[in-house]
């Protein structure tokens, strides 16, 4: 079992499949647009799958494919049937914009995918066409139908909460009642300093973000006005099923929850049990350090399993104990993985 310096049990490990994406939100993707980098310097599945089983026998169980957009790579579905296959995968979950998931869901839940975490900002559809440049919501809903229809589970919903925004909350928490999704609300981040979030074309700026505290606070608020009755907190041994950080809550009554998640007001870092391999071959211990390994060149080079298992180490030996709020990191979410 993988631990690392400070003690905590690494078992999850997060692919990026592409630095690409079908949409332009607008906090991920710089206004001037992305520079892609060459497929040549994208890992085939293959050696991703080969340094997947490497990392299992170390000690991960549980693996997430992220983007950019995961499943704009042609092949997908095969290669989470072959990572599902690996011995010792407890799960394969898929971060998406669900865009494609109706088209694909269907072939992804045969494949062995049942975890989905499905990104929509917001639920009208002039203001998710802003936040991602052009993007329908309706391809997004669709996903998510068809996530419940393929009998995915849990199915998720991130929302990045931004202030300047102004979304509407309680449209989620009411979705949360009509099904058994579980609404994630994200502090928004300084990661890669891109986008533009206010009328000002400021980068982003602290007062952007929303701390989780508030966004509770608006929710029990705005539900009690709307008749929603209380908000009842999950104790973390009930939480349906998460990885990861999320806070959980329920309206009573909800087939769902709503859950914040607070890389920024909370520190959580004590309790990471990730790492990270970008589209590009690198294995970043952390999301808020620019610190990385180079897994292409050494599988390109003629690297042994060994010498991945040794990288692995390496990278857990290099997980710092948090991020300390630094502001900023070189590379923006598309490029590292959601
Ligand atoms: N802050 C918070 N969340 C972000 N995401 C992308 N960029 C940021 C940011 N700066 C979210 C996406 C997606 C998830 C993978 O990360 O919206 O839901
Ligand atoms: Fe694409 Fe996700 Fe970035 Fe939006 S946040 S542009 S959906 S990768």
């Amino acid at each position: 079992m993988a631990t690392d310096s400070f003690g905590r049990r690494i078992d999850y490990l997060r692919i990026s499949l592409t630095d690409r994406c079908n949409l332009r939100c607008f906090y991920c993707m710089p206004e001037e647009g992305v520079v892609w980098r060459p497929h040549s310097e994208i890992l085939t599945f293959e050696e991703i799958e080969r340094f997947a089983a490497v990392a299992v026998s170390e000690g991960v169980s549980k693996i997430r494919l992220t983007g950019g957009e995961p499943l704009i790579r042609k092949g997908v579905v095969e290669h989470v049937r072959r990572l599902k296959a690996l011995t010792g995968i407890e799960g394969i979950a898929l971060t998406t914009n669900g865009v494609l998931l109706e088209r694909y869901g269907k072939a992804l839940a045969e494949a062995g995918l049942s975890r989905v975490n499905i990104s929509i900002d917001s639920l009208d559809s002039e203001v998710y066409r802003r936040i991602t440049g052009g993007g329908r919501l309706e391809h997004a809903l669709a996903g998510l139908e068809t996530a419940f229809r393929v009998g995915m589970k849990p199915v998720k919903l991130n929302v990045v909460v931004i202030r300047s925004l102004k979304q509407d909350l309680l449209a989620f928490a009411r979705l949360s009642f009509e099904r058994p999704v579980h609404v994630r609300f994200i502090e928004y981040m300084p990661v890669g300093n891109v986008g533009s979030c206010s009328p000002a074309k400021e980068r982003w700026n602290l007062r952007e973000t929303v701390p989780s505290d508030e966004i509770l606070e608006r929710l029990a608020e705005e539900g009690r006005e709307a008749g929603f009755g209380s908000l009842e907190t999950i104790a973390r041994d009930a939480a349906p099923g998460g990885w990861g950080p999320a806070r959980y809550y329920r309206f009573s009554g909800a087939a769902g929850t709503v859950c914040v998640i607070s890389p920024l007001s909370f520190h959580f870092c004590a309790e990471c049990n990730r790492l990270r391999l970008t589209a590009d071959g690198r294995l970043r211990p952390c999301l808020f350090s620019d610190e990385e390994l180079d897994v292409r060149s050494l599988i390109r080079g003629g690297g042994s399993d060994v010498d991945l298992r040794d990288l692995i180490r390496q990278a857990l030996a290099a997980k710092p104990e948090g991020h300390c709020m630094r502001v900023g990191t070189g590379r923006g979410m598309s490029q590292i993985g959601g």
